[in-house]
């Protein structure tokens, strides 16, 4: 019955766009708390790569690439967009690169997320166009201390919002002109990486001069009304500090790394809201703001401060209230830690910029399966031409209906394991699962990483997709009876558009995990379980005896 209606929900989300009568801009639309990517009226689920920063320096570099992007299996590509060509001359635009980006893409039948590169790139402003940086009287550059010019435009400047914000509006207007009806594009990552070195601030005149203002009231506001919900480091910053909600920078916040990182962030999501803006005016689809985040985590000297980082997330959220999201860069430190950062507040979760290597494989599942990302990246996707991300995004594919039909962390659940944490366990329905790297005690070898998505079916049958992995399920309450859990039956098979195609039964050696029964009938276990050497899919009915 379940089954039925997950082939319904699948051929639902496969319709041809042109059945829908006026179809909405790509966007994101949340149920129930579940954040969802939508494109052509459809839950999308972006499985993506980040190109190198200079793929897309120009339209024969961006064609010698898409033989790598091939082989990678992905259905979106994250590609920067430069306003140095973009607008090389002031007023002038030209958009040769844009569309031929575009219409590679629909050659591909890949969609793209746009990296806006205008005023900041890794905090500086390298890709700002040569009139630009030529004219630093006009398009001022933030100052150091002692009065050092920082190659990096100024937040704290009119003229440069507003020639960031008219460049990217008649980009979006571009975009919405040639792609409305396509939907190639399906968002914009504003900025790349923005701040300034850990725990410093702006020292230009205009900077000075807002550090000693008032707090903007828009922000005291947002203090006293979130008071409650709001990020409990940041709280506990705030509060250190008597809770204020009226005074200047330092009186709310300290003159202390902390408090210049809160006011830089707040100019600077102004800024990118503004740009954010005048875009959407234009072309309203998804915008999504990225953070580096630092070595350590949440040690101020190690990430550039001003960027959209989980301590300033309310900073961000109530000054760029324009933004979708803004999201996390992930390199180094704890990755869930970081995808739970991401989701307070309800920020959908976006990974433009991570690894793709096999560990990387496994934080993809348990981005997409318990933290509800709708996009997981990694960054230089062309180099990974050959490597396992092609045959694992090709199962992702396959596997998305699925996915985008079930809630993150309840009817849908992932695991990584692996030298380090060979055993794990979760919960999924009323089932305990004891998972392990391997088989049997049996690593394998050279190999670094298992892991498992698990998605339920009905209350007793799932569908594992798995590599390196075994698994064994018991009830997490047996009841008075003491029952244990055995398999009725497994079959291994692929899914197609979203059904389920089974394509042999496995019900012997292949399911043999434990012959120790007497130990595992203790736990509740019957011995039998499910095993992944190379990635595959199993569909499992479960029964108690
Ligand atoms: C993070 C930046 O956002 C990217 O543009 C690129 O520079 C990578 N770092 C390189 O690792």
């Amino acid at each position: 019955m379940r089954r039925a209606f997950f082939a319904f929900l699948a051929a639902a989300v496969l319709l041809p766009a042109s059945f829908a009568a006026a179809q909405s801009a790509p966007h994101i639309e949340k149920t129930d708390g579940v954040a969802r990517l939508i494109v052509e009226d459809r839950p999308f689920l972006s499985i993506a790569g980040e190109s190198s920063n200079s793929a897309s320096g120009s339209l024969a570099y961006m064609e010698s690439i898409w033989p790598a992007l091939r082989q990678i299996h992905l259905n979106t590509l994250l590609v920067p967009l430069c306003w140095d060509m973009v607008e090389p001359r002031e007023g002038e635009f030209d958009f040769t690169v844009v569309d031929g980006i575009i219409s590679q893409a629909r050659r591909e039948g890949v969609k793209l997320s746009f990296l806006w590169f205008g005023s900041w790139k890794n905090m500086v402003s390298s890709y700002a166009p040569s009139w630009v940086k030529l004219n630093p009287r006009r398009f001022p550059l933030l100052q150091d201390k002692n009065g050092g010019q920082i190659q990096m435009l100024s937040v704290f400047s009119d003229n440069n919002v507003k020639a960031d914000a008219g460049a990217f509006a008649a980009l979006m207007r571009h975009i919405r002109s040639v792609d409305a009806a396509e939907q190639t594009v399906i968002m914009m990552q504003v900025e790349n990486e923005v701040g300034y070195t850990g725990g410093e601030r702006d020292w230009s005149d205009a900077a000075r001069k807002a550090w000693r203002s008032a707090v903007p009231k828009e922000l005291t506001d947002y203090l006293r009304t979130h008071r409650e919900s709001l990020i409990p480091e940041f709280r506990a910053h705030w509060e250190r500090f008597g809770a204020r909600t009226s005074g200047s920078w330092a009186e709310l916040f300290g003159d202390t790394p902390e408090g210049n990182e809160i006011f830089m962030s707040y100019h600077y999501a102004k800024y990118i809201g503004a740009v954010v803006a005048a875009g959407k005016r234009e072309y309203a689809i998804p915008m999504f703001a990225n953070a580096a985040i630092g070595r350590q985590d949440r040690k101020i000297a190690s990430y550039p401060c001003g960027g959209p980082l989980p301590f300033v997330m309310d900073v961000w959220q109530c000054a760029a209230p324009q933004l979708d999201a803004i999201s996390p860069d992930i390199y180094y430190g704890d990755f869930e830690g970081h995808c739970r950062a991401y989701t307070q507040n309800g920020n959908p979760l976006i990974i433009p910029e991570t690894r793709g290597d096999d560990v990387g494989l496994g934080k993809a599942l348990l981005a997409y399966a318990e933290h509800g990302a709708l996009c997981f990246s990694p960054f230089g996707i062309e180099g990974y031409a050959g490597r396992s991300i092609g045959s694992f995004y090709a199962d992702l594919q396959q596997l998305a209906p699925m996915i985008l039909s079930r809630i993150p962390g309840k009817t849908m659940r992932a695991v990584m394991v692996g030298s380090d944490t060979p055993v794990q366990t979760l919960e999924i329905g009323k089932y305990h699962v004891l998972c392990e790297y391997g088989h049997r005690g049996n690593q394998p070898a050279g190999e670094t990483v298992g892991y498992a998505l698990i998605l339920q079916d009905e209350d007793d049958s799932f569908y594992v997709y798995g590599r390196n992995i075994s698994l064994q399920f018991s009830l997490v309450d047996r009841g008075r009876n003491k029952l244990v859990t055995g398999i009725l039956d497994c079959e291994e098979g692929f899914i197609e558009n979203g059904v389920w195609k089974p394509f042999r039964r496995i019900n012997g050696d292949q399911i043999m995990n434990d012959y120790s029964f007497a130990a595992a009938y203790l736990d509740g276990r019957s011995g039998n379980g499910l095993r992944f050497g190379q990635a595959g899919v199993q569909y499992v009915r479960l029964y108690q005896y």
